[in-house]
């Protein structure tokens, strides 16, 4: 459905010289920010250093009172953009905290940007593109019934996943999406997220407070202090970073509370199943030759076992 040129060189987003500010309070100045297509980036900084404010931004929810917002090579902040409603169409979105209709069904939730951006398409259709989107989520198909109420934290979630996926977007926004799960259940989520990732090609938006989600499944890592981005760096460059910012992530690291052991990756098939056969590990395939990874994905070479 993606609807946005793509010339694979531009930055999924490029933010330039952005201001927010809420009457005397300065959120941003002079923020920079690039986030390249097919990555993983985490976002994070202090509470109310302006994170969500930012991703609302650049997904055109507010009006900034300066500098540019490009989105897949489109000016996020121009008439044409808005009217046509390329960015949106291109866009999943997770909400911190969520943000399901309470009184629709998960299928119904993850129907409605469908119905809204897709009126002509047959009701059955939808609800089967609805339906795929919650499986691939790792949610049963009878979670697809059932309304938020009844469903657990990491259910609500995935369900969330599953609507964000709804346009098949080139470009995920993740807030929080790991906040108040316990931690088995975060790095199931961490894995679907990495899954998904890898299999859809998505670039990934990634605001956290969660430093195991950010040192396992981001590639880089944007840390917004001081009104502006302070640095944009590969994960393990930031650890040892003498930037102030920086070094609070790894002082905090250190002192936090920590997941237990993450159960085994999961790879293939079932996100919510571990892989059972350790000679499907993609390392082990790696090693033998069997896969080869290209732009992140695992290509297979041959049959597996
Ligand atoms: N609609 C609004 N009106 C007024 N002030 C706002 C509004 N939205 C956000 N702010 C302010 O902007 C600042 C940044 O808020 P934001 O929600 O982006 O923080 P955050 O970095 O996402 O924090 P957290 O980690 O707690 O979610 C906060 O001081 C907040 O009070
Ligand atoms: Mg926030």
């Amino acid at each position: 459905m993606s609807a946005v040129p793509a010339a694979d060189d531009t930055p999924a987003i490029r933010v330039r010289g952005l201001r927010n500010a809420f009457g005397d309070q300065v959120v941003h100045e002079d923020l920079d920010l690039e986030v390249r297509r097919g990555e993983i980036i985490g976002v994070v900084g202090g509470s109310g250093t302006g994170k969500s404010v930012l991703m609302r931004a650049i997904l055109g929810l507010r009006e900034p009172q300066g500098g540019s917002i490009e989105v897949l090579g489109v000016d996020a902040l121009s008439e044409k953009a808005r009217e046509s409603k390329l960015i949106e169409r291109n866009t999943g979105v997770l909400f911190q905290g969520g943000a399901l209709f309470s009184s629709l069904t998960v299928a119904e939730n993850v129907s409605v940007p469908l119905k809204e951006h897709y009126p002509d398409l047959p009701l059955d259709m939808v609800h089967d593109l609805a339906m795929l989107k919650v499986r691939m989520s790792g949610l049963g198909a009878d979670a697809g019934a059932k309304l938020p109420s009844q469903l657990s934290g990491g259910m609500r979630k995935r369900a969330g996943i599953a609507r964000a996926l709804a346009l098949d977007p080139d470009l995920l926004f993740l807030d929080e999406p790991t906040a108040g799960l316990d931690p088995i259940g975060a790095a199931a989520f961490d894995d679907l997220i990495r899954t998904l990732q890898r299999a859809l090609g998505l670039t990934v938006f990634l605001i956290t407070h969660d430093l195991d989600t950010l040192y396992s499944i981001c590639d880089r890592v944007a840390v917004l202090a001081d009104r502006r981005v302070l640095v944009a760096a590969p994960c393990r460059r930031s650890r040892s970073s003498t930037i102030p910012g920086c070094r609070n992530i790894s002082t905090a690291r250190a002192d936090a509370p920590r997941r237990p052991p993450r159960p085994r990756r999961l790879e293939h098939g079932n996100p919510r199943q571990p892989c059972v056969d350790r000679r499907l590990h993609p390392r082990r395939l790696r090693a033998r030759g069997a896969v080869r990874t290209v732009g992140g994905q695992i290509h297979h070479r041959e049959e597996l076992p």
